[in-house]
């Protein structure tokens, strides 16, 4: 289905040709004075010039010809000085759109022409260490990207791509190795089959890492032996390839438990250790190929291009005693990606302070012929969640703050909230709070510019007024509630049917919902989940002013009643459907 403004800019066309102009001058675009009008055309300004004519000439002629149109899409179109064309929709035209959007699949949206298959490297935990809330984003964010992706008709892929096969892991088996040198997993002429049993809990591993990196960090010997069990993990030792698939098994459960929590669900749980199997020939063949050299004892691959405003440093494959690094593994990833899905697309969403490591990524990989020539390598890095003392988030004490830890802080508030707002058992209440503060979180990171750094404010997120998740579901609750009570009364409603807007809040309210495809479609092309929150609240907004001017269930006319049902089921549904995107959900009550 057409584009609101494209059908608007097309009769505009017609009238600029009719008036004798070229149809290019009839661009329609949203009004920017809502006082005055809804939409508005400034064509007549720029044909001016080439006419050799005062621009208020030209827009009189062309609105003269606009009012005489047939079946017009608009109900008033004025010429104004110094030479706009400011129109206002036809309210009969706006009905017929909004049936339209009821009939159409999607509500009207078009997806892709050529679908696309996109990979989203997103999450990006490491394995062992518990989830601070720098993974939080990197989840919000991508989880979102992810759904707006696959709406479009896209074939998406997610991928969480764990930082398993790090230093964390020899730090562990160091640890561990110290408190219970007696395991068999450090006995190496055991040639046993290892216990099933996992030698720790989540918690114990949990307090282990901390530990052992702490001390690390003061013990340089300590340190040597972290290096040396990492080195001999990498290189197959049997007992610790044991361990680490017990640090493996249990810190996924914990993982995909803490993931569910936030409604972030991945395709593939990959991670580096997954692609430690093509390095080797990755290497030799960069080197082959004459992309990769030695230089001070380390392989490298020149990126650096001569339109940089910017040092790009050479890629670094091997450091100088033969390890791989993160660039190598990131390579190696896209290698497999390529044989496993071959997508046309990867999106990363990290940390925006990794650019500098994904531009020589993306470059050595288009360089050295890992990737296709035509993929797109999209990095979408996102900003710092800082506390309301504009740093990084932290707990009170001064730590780095848990994921867990938070979700639970918010979930607590919210639900404080809504025992204050009505009286509610506890059971019910704590699941609405776990369903609201997920939206408070969610929409709290995803309203704003993902690459901005933002305040994370839990009164402000967990407001029931204002740009919040919690006053987007509200309007959502508000809506299904006397939807609820229409039916319940005995209301029917074969075929939806809005009215022919009667009151300025009813005309505002369709208007907003015309611009669902137009937004979904800028959201993805931009990869801007904002864009998705900003429409919400402008919709939410117009339903509630039109909710507080209009009487909706004690309207006597039953034609009109069901045309503002009609209006609120469209309003719903495509609220739920953004919010979706956006990767939450609403309660049937709060
Ligand atoms: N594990 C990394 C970190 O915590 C993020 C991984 C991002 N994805 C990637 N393909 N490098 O910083």
């Amino acid at each position: 289905m057409k584009k609101l403004l494209e059908l608007i800019t097309e009769e505009m066309e017609k009238a600029f040709s009719e008036a004798g102009y070229k149809k290019e001058y009839g661009k329609v675009t949203l009004s920017n004075r809502p006082d005055l009008c809804e939409f508005q055309c400034n064509g007549a300004m720029a044909a001016a010039k080439e006419y050799h004519k005062a621009p208020i000439a030209i827009a009189g002629e062309v609105a003269e010809k606009a009012s005489f149109m047939e079946k017009p899409v608009w109900s008033e179109i004025t010429a104004v000085a110094p030479g706009f064309l400011n129109i206002s929709l036809s309210k009969s035209f706006l009905k017929e759109y909004l049936d339209t959007m009821f009939t159409e699949f999607k509500y009207g949206l078009e997806e892709v022409a050529r679908p696309l298959k996109i990979l989203v490297d997103y999450g990006g935990p490491n394995v062992a260490k518990p989830l601070h809330i720098g993974h939080l984003r990197a989840a919000i964010i991508g989880e979102s990207i992810k759904r707006i992706c696959k709406y479009m008709g896209n074939e998406v892929i997610g991928d969480i791509h764990m930082g398993d096969w790090g230093l964390q892991m020899g730090l562990i088996i160091t640890e561990l190795s110290h408190r219970k040198p007696e395991l068999v997993y450090f006995d190496e002429g055991y040639a046993g089959e290892y216990p099933k049993e996992a030698p720790f809990t989540i918690s114990e591993l949990e307090e282990i890492y901390p530990a052992a990196s702490a001390r690390s960090k003061e013990d340089e010997a300590y340190k040597e032996e972290a290096l040396r069990a990492t080195f001999e993990l990498q290189n197959g030792r049997k007992g610790y390839i044991a361990l680490w698939n017990h640090i493996m098994e249990i810190s996924i459960a914990d993982l995909k438990r803490n993931y569910q929590k936030l409604d972030v669900h991945f395709d593939w749980w990959k991670g580096e250790s997954d692609v430690q199997k093509y390095i080797g020939d990755m290497v030799s063949e960069m080197k082959k190929d004459g992309y990769a050299y030695e230089s001070e004892g380390a392989i490298v691959v020149d990126v650096a291009e001569e339109s940089d405003t910017k040092e790009v440093p050479p890629c670094m494959i091997l450091k100088s005693d033969g390890a791989a690094l993160y660039t190598t593994t990131d390579l190696a990833t896209l290698k497999e990606r390529r044989l496993l899905f071959d997508p046309d697309q990867v999106i990363y969403v990290v940390d925006k302070r990794q650019e500098m490591h994904f531009v020589q990524v993306f470059r050595c990989a288009k360089k050295t012929g890992i990737v296709r020539d035509d993929i797109a390598l999209d990095f979408l890095g996102f900003g710092t969640m800082n506390g309301k003392d504009g740093k990084p988030f932290k707990t009170r004490e001064g730590g780095v703050m848990r994921l867990e830890t938070l979700i639970a802080d918010i979930n607590e508030e919210m639900f404080r909230k809504i025992k204050e707002n009505h009286d509610v058992e506890e059971e019910e209440g704590r699941e609405t709070a776990k369903t609201v503060a997920l939206a408070a979180l969610k929409y709290g990171d995803l309203s704003n510019q993902a690459t901005k750094d933002y305040i994370f404010d839990i009164d402000k997120f967990t407001s029931f007024e204002g740009n919040t998740g919690p006053y987007i579901l509200y309007t959502i609750v508000r809506i299904k509630s006397v939807l609820h009570k229409f039916f319940e009364e005995g209301g029917e409603l074969s075929e939806p049917a809005v009215n022919e807007a009667g009151s300025p809040s009813e005309k505002e309210l369709e208007l907003s919902l015309t611009k669902y495809n137009s937004v979904i479609e800028s959201a993805y092309e931009e990869l801007a989940p904002h864009r998705l929150c900003s429409y919400i609240y402008e919709v939410a907004n117009a339903f509630n002013r039109f909710y507080h001017e209009n009487k909706i269930l004690t309207e006597e006319d039953p034609e009109k009643k069901v045309g503002y049902i009609s209006l609120l089921i469209l309003t719903k549904e495509l609220l739920e459907e953004c919010i979706e995107l956006l990767g939450f959900s609403a309660p049937e009550r709060m």
